[in-house]
């Protein structure tokens, strides 16, 4: 099999391929992502191509490539809205059209468990669920927008396997995302007192659910999570910080302060996420045939290093 990630070089691209290094069935990995990127994967053919290039269609049928997995998305927030967009909207479309048009026989799509949005009273979702996004955090906004352009697509392109990830919170060892340095600060806030439960998911378990999904079909939407949740105030104190109750009114304009004057990284709306549950089940996925090895509160532990 010969297969195409898009933000090969990121995170998620690393622990796949991993994977599919290691994976006899797979003979080549065609992989995209702007950066420079210095790697020693044998499979890898990596091209510095940004998303949106009309040169995509090419590359994947110059390498016959039968499965595309989509990765490349903003996920560590930015400023510029509107290049967030085009990459988050415009990225995704280019790669179903690239795909349609090389023949791609797989598309595996990453969406996100934040479509289902974080709201207070929260049930646990399924792929069920209506999907009701924050209504100011652009990232789960284009990941509800990506899904109903899929949707589309695949009404006209039934021959193509399609699947659409919807991952929790990805953590481990080498995770350098932007809400992993959230559990930096010496101080964290039980955001109005509440204290929800929080799921994870072991970058281990994502390289292992994006190969078992590339050697078996499955179409539709999997979430994609780890086993149980652990509650905020757990996470704060096992990573040996201080929980502090703190009203919404002193947070979210601090918050949206500092972000305004670049001083975190971390924008007001994802206090929302600490705020409200948003825990999705992944029993449809175990159906299938994927079972995490890690439970929520060992992907935590792993990327504390304890
Ligand atoms: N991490 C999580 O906890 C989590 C949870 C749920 C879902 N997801 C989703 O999983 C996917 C992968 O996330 P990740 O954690 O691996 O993120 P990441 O580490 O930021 O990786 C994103 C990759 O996309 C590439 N990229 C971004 N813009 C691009 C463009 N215009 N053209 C080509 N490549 C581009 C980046 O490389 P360059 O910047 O060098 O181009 C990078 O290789 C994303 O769709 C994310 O929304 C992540």
């Amino acid at each position: 099999m010969k297969v195409a990630i898009t933000g090969v070089a990121g995170y998620f691209g690393r622990k796949i391929m991993e994977r599919l290094e290691r994976n006899e069935e797979v003979e080549k990995v065609v992989g995209i992502s702007r950066r420079k990127y210095d790697h020693s994967f044998s499979k890898l053919d990596y091209h510095r191509m940004d998303v949106r290039s009309d040169k995509l269609g090419e590359l994947f049928a110059e390498n016959e490539v039968d499965a595309v997995v989509h990765l490349a998305f903003v996920l560590n927030p930015i400023h510029n809205k509107k290049e967030m967009r085009s990459i988050d909207i415009e990225g995704a479309k280019n790669v179903l059209e690239a795909s349609e048009r090389a023949g791609v026989k797989k598309i595996i799509m990453t969406s996100s468990t934040t479509v289902y949005g974080t709201w207070p009273n929260s049930p646990v979702y399924t792929e069920e669920s209506p999907v009701k996004p924050h209504p100011t955090y652009y990232y789960s906004r284009h990941k509800v927008e990506i899904e109903k352009v899929c949707n589309a697509f695949k009404e006209k392109n039934d021959n193509i396997t399609l699947t659409i990830f919807r991952p929790c919170l990805v953590l481990g060892p080498t995770t350098e995302q932007f809400y992993a340095k959230l559990l930096n600060w010496p101080i964290l806030p039980l955001v109005g007192g509440s204290n929800p439960e929080m799921q994870f998911i072991h970058e281990d378990d994502i390289g292992r659910a994006y190969e078992f999904f590339l050697m078996n079909d499955h179409e539709g939407v999997f979430n994609i999570v780890g086993e149980g949740t652990i509650s905020w105030k757990e996470v704060i104190e096992t990573a040996g910080k201080k929980a502090v109750k703190m009203p919404d009114s002193v947070l979210y304009p601090l918050l949206k302060a500092l972000w305004g004057l670049h001083l975190v990284q971390i924008p007001p709306e994802i206090l929302d996420f600490v705020k409200y549950p948003w825990v999705a089940s992944g029993e449809k996925a175990k159906k299938a045939g994927f079972v995490p090895q890690y439970s929520s509160k060992e992907a935590l532990l792993s990327f504390l290093k304890k």
